[in-house]
């Protein structure tokens, strides 16, 4: 059955995929099965599958990823720092990073892999990881330590708020972000702050005849832009046929990421603290 297995996922990688994805698919399966075999001798056997997707996601990190990105993702010999990508650090939903993967980025000889929905989300999982990682290493502890969200000072991060921060261009204390202590405590609103996820962006569609149609963003690639419009229709059109502006205010947050320092943050905490 097993060897059946591995024949049809051979055969697939064969005619689906890039050699480069064949490789990957080829190497999958050994490298999480020595997880389960290998680790007994010193921890505990977890079974191979009863591995978190991160564990999965490193697995197949290490198999594929790290001679280019570096075992713990902060950069290697050819490929960046991903701790430290825009891409990475501005990806609500893992949708960016899955896309990299799947395509690659052949001019800059990064191979495109053929992995399923599952191995690209623990690999999303196992990236995610590192980020927080590499950011407690760097002194700039965002989000781990419950202890840490009582030290800031809500007056200066209302200033930051205000000033430094840009926050005020987009939210009011006394409008959207009225009450969020309320709706989020904790760690979940530091979340929340830094990184808002499911977030729709708005598009703005302008056809050939110069009629515009906007709505919520609901599909892109290169190909196709599709939206829901007001009455919540979805429609789409081919890329090539129409203009569009994609408007991601959210975006922001992924930009301010790299600037906070940790008075920054803790201070923006004990702030939002304070709207309830
Ligand atoms: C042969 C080297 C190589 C391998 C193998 C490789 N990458 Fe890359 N990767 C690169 C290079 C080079 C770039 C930067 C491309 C650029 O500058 O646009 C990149 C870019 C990326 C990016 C986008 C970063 C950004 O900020 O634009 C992600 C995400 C990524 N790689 C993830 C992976 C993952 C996950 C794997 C393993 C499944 C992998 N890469 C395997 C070389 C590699
Ligand atoms: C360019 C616009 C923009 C800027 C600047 C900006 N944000 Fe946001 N922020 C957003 C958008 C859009 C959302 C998503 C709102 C939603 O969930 O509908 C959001 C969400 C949030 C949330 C979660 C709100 C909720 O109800 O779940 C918090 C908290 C937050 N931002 C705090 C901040 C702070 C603090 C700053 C400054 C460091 C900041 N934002 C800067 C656009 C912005």
């Amino acid at each position: 059955m097993k060897t059946f297995l591995g024949m049809q996922r051979f055969l697939a990688g064969l005619t689906l995929a890039t050699a480069a994805g064949f490789f990957a698919l080829w190497v999958i399966e050994p490298a999480v099965h020595a997880a389960g075999s290998g680790q007994a001798a010193v921890a505990p056997a977890a079974p191979a599958h009863a591995a978190t997707p991160a564990e999965a996601g490193g697995l197949l990190f290490q198999q594929n990823c790290t001679f280019c990105h570096g075992r713990d993702a902060m950069g290697g010999e050819t490929g960046p720092d991903l701790t430290r990508s825009q891409l990475v650090l501005g990806d609500k939903d893992g949708s960016k990073i899955s896309e990299v993967i799947r395509n690659g980025r052949i001019e800059k000889k990064m191979p495109p892999f053929a992995f399923s929905d599952q191995q690209l989300a623990s690999l999303v999982a196992f990236i995610r990881e590192r980020v927080t990682a590499a950011a407690a290493m760097n002194g700039k502890r965002r989000g781990v330590e419950v202890a840490d969200l009582q030290t800031g000072n809500a007056e200066s991060g209302k200033q930051y708020f205000d000033g430094a921060g840009g926050c005020s261009k987009c939210h009011s204390p006394t409008g959207d972000l009225a009450g969020i202590a309320t709706r989020f405590q904790g760690l979940r609103l530091e979340e929340r702050m830094l990184y808002p996820r499911d977030v729709k962006s708005k598009v703005t569609v302008t056809l050939p005849n110069g009629q515009t149609v906007a709505g919520t963003l609901a599909y892109l690639d290169e190909f196709t832009v599709g939206l829901r419009d007001a009455n919540d229709t979805y429609r789409s059109w081919a890329t090539a046929n129409v203009k569009f502006k994609v408007d991601s205010p959210v975006e922001a947050h992924a930009e301010q990421f790299p600037k906070y320092t940790d008075a920054d943050i803790h201070n923006l905490m004990a702030y939002l603290q304070t709207l309830r």
